[in-house]
C-alpha cells in the first residue's frame, strides 16, 4: 500500500505564484520558470488550485469545461510541459476536482436553460413553496439565499456557493458518471493527485425541506450517509484503479467517525481528509466575520481529539494550517510582528510532526504574513465583499466592518507570492490582480540568501520520510491542561517489548517564557534533538525544560 505517512505536499495558487506573460495573473509557464525553487522544497505532489476554464467568479471554483485550461492561464500543451517539469524532479500533481458545482457558464447548464431535459435533471430545480417564498429557506455560504430563478421559467436552481455556482445533482447517475470521466480524463495526462472541493454537500437528499436553525440546516447537505456510497463508486470508477493515486476531500463542517469512514483504506473511498475545526477557534460563537484572540485549550483539545481517534479508527487526516481560504496561521496563532521567524518555525513543528500528511501552502516556508491593505478597493473576493456589505447593512461602521474584512479576508493568503523586494514583488512586470505588501521584509530571495524558516521546512519534510516514528509513529498527547504548550509524543511499539521508540514534541504557543516538568520516564535519558527552532542540541532532559518564546522542539528517545 502506498505510504501516505512520508509524504509531504506543497499548495500553489496559480493565480499568484509567478507570472512569465506579465499580464498581470500567475500562469502554468510561471511555475514551470520556477521549478528550481520548488525542487529545493523536495516535496512529493503539487495540489494546484482549478486553472479550468471559468467566468473566474469565484476564482476558478466556478468551472465552465473540466476538460480545458483556461486561457488566463496557458494551454493544454503548458500543462503537458508541468507535467513533465515537474515528474524530472519527483514531483507529481494534484487537481482540485470541483464537482459539487459548476459555473453557471457551463454547457450542461446553458443546455438546462434551453430548456434540454437530460441536463435540467443535472441540477436541483424546484418550485417556489405554494405561498410564493423560495423551494427551501436554505441560505449560500458566501450570503443571501441559496435559490436563484432558473431563466425565465418559474423554477428555482439550488447553489449552496455563489448564485453562479450551480449545484449538481448526484442523485442522477449520469452527474456521476459526468465525475468519473473528469477525473479519468486528467488521469491520462498522468494526474495521480486528486483533491475534491467540499465534496461531503454532494449527498442532499431529494426531498428538499427547510431548516429550523442555521446549524440544523447544514445536517441536511452534509455528510450524509450517501455521501459515502458516491465516493466508493468514483474511487472504483477512476482513481482507485492507480494505487499510486493519492486523494483528499475538503470536508465542510464534518465529524471524526465519518472522516474515518472517508480516509480507512478498507473503506476505498479516499486517502485523507481536510478537515477545519482547528481553524474556526477564533471565530466568535461559530461566526467567522468576528475577531477575537485564538481559543488556545480548545486548539489543542481538537488536535487531541482528532489525532488519537482517527489515529485508533485507522483513519487519515491532512495536516495544514493555510491554505487559499485561509488568513496566514501566522497571523492567528503567532505574531508576524515580534517573532515572526521563531514563531513560524513553532507553528511549522506542531503540525509536521503530527499523524497524517502535511500540506504547505506556497509562501508559509518564507513566512509571508497577511498584506497591509487599508483600504476595502484592495479586495477582490467575492465572499470577502459580500460580507463587506452585509456586515455594513447589520449596522457597523465601515471602520468596524473593515477591520474584519483585513483580520478574515480570504485574499491574506491570495497575495503574490512575493519572489524579491521590487515594486510587484517580482511576481509580474505588470499590475498584480492583487496588491502584494510588505515584500521588503518578506521575499523568497533574502529568505534563500540569509532567512531560516526556508531551511527549518526543509529539514522537516526531510525528517518525515527518513523517521519512521513520524510517518507511521502514533500519537499522544502530554500536558494536556497547560495553558501555553501543546506536547505529543509519537511512538511505535517494539514488537511487545517494555521499550517503545518515542519522540517528545514541545512547542510554545506564545510570546513568553514558560517552564514545564517531565514526567520521571523522560528524566535523565538520552536523546537526540532531531529539531529546534533556537538551534539547541540537548542529549539528555533534565526535570525542568524551560521553553522560550514560540520555542519548538522534537527529540528522540534512544
Ligand atoms: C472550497 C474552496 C473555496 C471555494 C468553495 C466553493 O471551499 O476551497 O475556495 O470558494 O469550495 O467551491
Ligand atoms: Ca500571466
Amino acid at each position: 500500500m502506498l505510504n501516505l505517512g512520508n509524504k509531504v505536499i506543497y499548495q500553489i495558487y496559480p493565480k499568484s505564484f509567478y507570472d512569465s506573460n506579465n499580464d498581470g495573473i500567475g500562469d502554468l509557464r510561471g511555475i514551470i520558470n520556477k521549478i528550481d525553487y520548488i525542487s529545493k522544497l523536495n516535496v512529493d505532489m503539487i495540489w494546484f488550485n482549478p486553472f479550468f476554464v471559468s467566468p473566474q467568479n469565484d476564482n476558478g471554483y466556478d468551472i465552465a469545461d473540466y476538460y480545458n485550461i483556461d486561457p488566463k492561464f496557458g494551454t493544454m500543451a503548458d500543462f503537458e510541459d508541468l507535467v513533465v517539469a515537474l515528474k524530472k524532479i519527483n514531483v507529481g500533481v494534484m487537481l482540485d476536482m470541483v464537482l459539487n458545482h459548476c459555473s453557471t457558464e457551463h454547457e450542461w447548464f446553458q443546455k438546462a436553460l434551453a430548456g434540454n431535459q437530460k441536463y435540467q435533471k443535472y441540477f436541483y430545480l424546484r418550485p417556489a413553496k405554494k405561498d410564493g417564498s423560495l423551494p427551501t429557506n436554505w441560505q449560500s455560504k458566501f450570503g443571501g439565499p441559496a435559490w436563484e430563478k432558473f431563466g425565465k421559467t418559474d423554477l428555482y436552481y439550488l447553489h449552496l456557493y455563489d448564485k453562479t455556482q450551480a449545484d449538481l445533482d448526484w442523485h442522477n447517475p449520469d452527474v456521476r458518471k459526468e465525475a468519473a470521466s473528469v477525473v479519468n480524463f486528467w488521469r491520462s495526462k498522468g494526474v495521480q493527485g486528486f483533491r475534491f472541493d467540499v465534496i461531503n454537500v454532494t449527498g442532499k437528499n431529494e426531498q428538499l425541506v427547510d431548516s429550523e436553525d442555521p446549524i440544523q440546516e447544514k445536517s441536511l447537505y452534509t455528510d450524509t450517509p450517501v455521501v459515502h456510497e458516491y465516493l466508493k463508486e468514483l474511487n472504483q470508477s477512476s482513481f482507485g484503479k492507480d494505487p499510486e493515486s493519492i486523494t483528499v476531500g475538503e470536508m465542510s463542517s464534518t465529524s471524526i467517525s465519518n472522516c474515518i469512514e472517508y480516509s480507512h483504506p478498507e473503506q476505498n473511498e479516499l486517502s485523507m481528509v481536510f478537515t477545519f475545526h482547528h481553524l474556526k477557534v477564533d471565530y466568535q460563537n461559530g461566526e467567522k466575520w468576528s475577531k477575537t484572540p485564538f481559543d488556545f485549550k480548545k486548539l489543542k483539545h481538537l488536535f487531541i481529539e482528532w489525532q488519537t481517534q482517527m489515529d485508533h479508527g485507522g483513519g487519515w487526516n491532512a495536516l495544514f494550517w493555510n491554505n487559499h481560504d485561509q488568513p496566514w496561521a501566522l497571523n492567528r496563532f503567532g505574531d508576524p510582528v515580534h517573532y515572526r521567524v521563531k514563531s513560524a518555525e513553532m507553528l511549522a513543528t506542531a503540525i509536521h510532526l503530527m499523524r497524517g500528511t502535511p500540506y504547505i501552502y506556497m509562501g508559509e516556508e518564507i513566512g509571508m504574513t497577511d498584506p497591509n491593505y487599508q483600504s476595502i478597493h484592495d479586495y477582490v473576493d467575492i465572499e470577502s465583499l459580500n460580507a463587506y456589505r452585509k456586515l455594513l447593512a447589520k449596522g457597523l461602521s465601515s471602520e468596524d466592518a473593515f477591520e474584519l474584512i483585513q483580520t478574515k479576508s480570504r485574499d491574506n493568503s491570495r497575495v503574490p507570492m512575493h519572489w524579491d523586494n521590487s515594486l510587484n514583488a517580482g511576481f509580474s512586470q505588470n499590475k498584480p490582480w492583487l496588491r502584494p505588501t510588505g515584500q521588503d521584509v518578506i521575499n523568497v530571495k533574502d529568505e534563500l540568501e540569509h532567512g531560516e524558516i526556508f531551511n527549518y521546512y526543509q529539514k522537516l519534510i526531510s525528517m518525515r520520510k527518513t523517521e519512521k516514528l513520524i510517518s507511521a509513529g502514533h500519537f499522544k498527547s502530554l500536558f494536556e491542561n497547560d495553558p501555553q504548550v501543546f506536547a505529543y509524543e509519537r511512538y511505535l511499539k517494539n514488537n511487545g517489548q517494555e521499550n517503545q521508540d518515542q519522540i517528545l514534541v514541545l512547542t510554545n504557543f506564545y510570546g513568553k517564557k514558560t517552564t514545564v516538568d517531565l514526567p520521571r520516564a523522560y528524566q535523565d535519558k538520552a536523546v537526540k534533538t532531531l529539531i529546534s527552532n533556537y538551534n539547541l542540541d540537548a542529549t539528555k532532559l533534565a526535570k525542568k525544560i524551560e521553553l522560550r518564546p514560540y520555542e519548538a522542539l522534537a527529540v528522540k528517545f534512544k
